[in-house]
């Protein structure tokens, strides 16, 4: 690969998924795109780059993008963000909307779905305390292939071992020959959606809570400041966002501030989005 075929694969890349190579990576790239490349019929990345510059290459442009960006995840990810949801999040939440009882989560770069069905799982454990209540799951990715995975809900015997307690597991999944299916009432509880975080997302309405984890980590900081200041449009005022374990608003936005004592927890900043008191955790519901 010369380095002009790599400064065009690290802009292309930039532009449309955000994600933002250093001038080092050239081994990452060719991990992951010499084998797509040989399976496109192609000798390696010279000549892929060459059919993506003269365009007319569309599904090529974006299985490029989708091989590039690191689809990691599993259930229940880092845990503390989910105890910040069922200790923090949703006792406030059960006080604040007593009144309408309907509450909007966003798993914003939902990969193949552990994230917004470990929230969906959450939820479900709490369904005596949650009676009545109405709970919209929104899952987002930037690549359609993830996200058919994620709609199917079938994971390996690895990918269930990895973060899901054995009980959810024998409660919530099916075993289908050596797979396991997560059941059709956890999976109607998630609705998915392609979508690109560069782009505009004020159509998917407005959330209480989002969850938009190791996603942002890849990006620069102008486009991190774009997507948190789009996000502080659609999250209501007393909303509350998480971030992934490397990542923070600080020094980046002012529009959230972090929660104190709670890693990875914020809230939409007072002074941009409506007075509030700083959080406090309440009793567990
Ligand atoms: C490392 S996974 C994170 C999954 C999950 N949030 C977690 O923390 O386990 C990152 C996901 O972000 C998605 N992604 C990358 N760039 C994106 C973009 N510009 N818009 C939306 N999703 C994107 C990738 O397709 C991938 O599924």
């Amino acid at each position: 690969m010369t380095v002009l075929d790599y400064e065009f694969l690290r802009k292309l890349l930039k532009e449309r998924s955000g994600l933002d190579l250093s001038a080092d990576k050239q081994y990452l790239v060719e991990s992951r795109l010499v084998p797509l490349a040989r399976k496109a019929g192609l000798s390696g990345i010279p000549e892929l780059v060459q059919k993506l510059v003269k365009g007319g290459a569309e599904p090529l442009t974006t299985e490029v993008v989708e091989a590039m960006t690191t689809n990691e995840t599993f259930f229940f990810r880092d845990k503390i963000p989910f105890d910040h949801l069922r200790d923090t999040i949703l006792p406030l939440l059960m006080q604040s909307r007593a009144g309408r009882k309907t509450v909007r989560i966003w798993s914003a770069a939902s990969s193949t779905g552990q994230e917004p069905y470990s929230i969906a799982m959450l939820l479900k454990e709490k369904a005596a305390a949650l009676a009545g209540w109405r709970f919209e799951i929104v899952a987002t990715d930037l690549s359609q292939e993830v996200l058919e995975k994620s709609k199917a809900g079938i994971y390996s015997q690895f990918e269930v071992q990895r973060g899901l307690p054995i009980q959810l597991l024998v409660k919530y999944f099916a075993q289908v020959g050596e797979l396991w299916q997560i059941n059709s009432e956890l999976r109607g509880m998630v609705q998915h959606k392609q979508l690109n975080l560069l782009q505009d997302f004020s159509h998917l309405g407005k959330f209480d809570v989002i969850f938009c984890r190791n996603v942002l980590i890849y990006f620069d900081q102008d486009t991190k400041l774009g997507i948190f200041e789009r996000m502080a449009k659609i999250i209501e005022p007393d909303g509350m966002m998480m971030l992934g374990a490397a990542e923070s608003v600080v020094g980046i936005t002012d529009a959230f501030r972090p929660v104190p004592d709670t890693r990875g927890l914020y809230q939409v900043n007072p002074v941009r989005g409506g007075a509030r008191a700083p959080l406090k955790a309440v009793a567990v519901c």
